[in-house]
């Protein structure tokens, strides 16, 4: 059975505070595996669809003009439990809630910028993954990476 993928984005205020590497960092330390990246300007379509289930919010407005400030970095990664734990690296959606250790907790303090997203759901990794990425991402095989040498 293919492994689980999630949708990471850091956002234009982690691209414009150079924390794209660190957050990158966490994911690969912790032995999940890059599937797609890519550096992008966003859209008011694309994050429209995005952050559709939010649209009745208080703060949609200013989410989605903070998301337009900048470029975002995307990304695909792929292992066990990706979804859940990809969030607990990331930390709580507040910062000032989010444990040290953890991106959020560790490099913010503003929950309207709060440096990254993750899916919430393998469903809604999906649905991210293929709005992002609409031509695909990569498969591909890792060898010896856990073996003991
Ligand atoms: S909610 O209200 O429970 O549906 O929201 P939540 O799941 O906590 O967050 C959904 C996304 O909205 C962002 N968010 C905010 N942005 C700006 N200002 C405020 N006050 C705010 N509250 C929540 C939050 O970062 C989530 O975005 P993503 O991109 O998923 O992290």
């Amino acid at each position: 059975m293919a492994e689980e993928r999630t949708y990471i984005m850091v956002k234009p205020d982690g691209v414009e505070r150079g924390l794209v590497g660190e957050i990158i960092k966490r994911f690969e330390s912790k032995g999940y595996k890059l599937v797609a990246l890519q550096l992008l300007p966003t859209s008011r379509e694309l994050l429209n669809e995005h952050y559709c289930d939010l649209k009745d919010k208080s703060f949609f407005g200013k989410l989605i003009n903070y998301m337009l400030s900048g470029p975002v970095v995307g990304m695909v990664w792929e292992g066990k439990d990706i979804v859940k734990t990809g969030r607990r690296l990331l930390g709580e959606t507040d910062p000032l809630k989010s444990a040290p250790g953890t991106i959020r907790g560790d490099y913010c303090i503003d929950v309207g910028k709060n440096l990254c997203h993750g899916s919430d759901s393998v469903e809604s990794a999906q649905r991210e993954i293929s709005l992002w990425f609409p031509n695909g991402v990569l498969s591909w095989e890792r060898h010896n990476v856990h073996k003991l040498i």
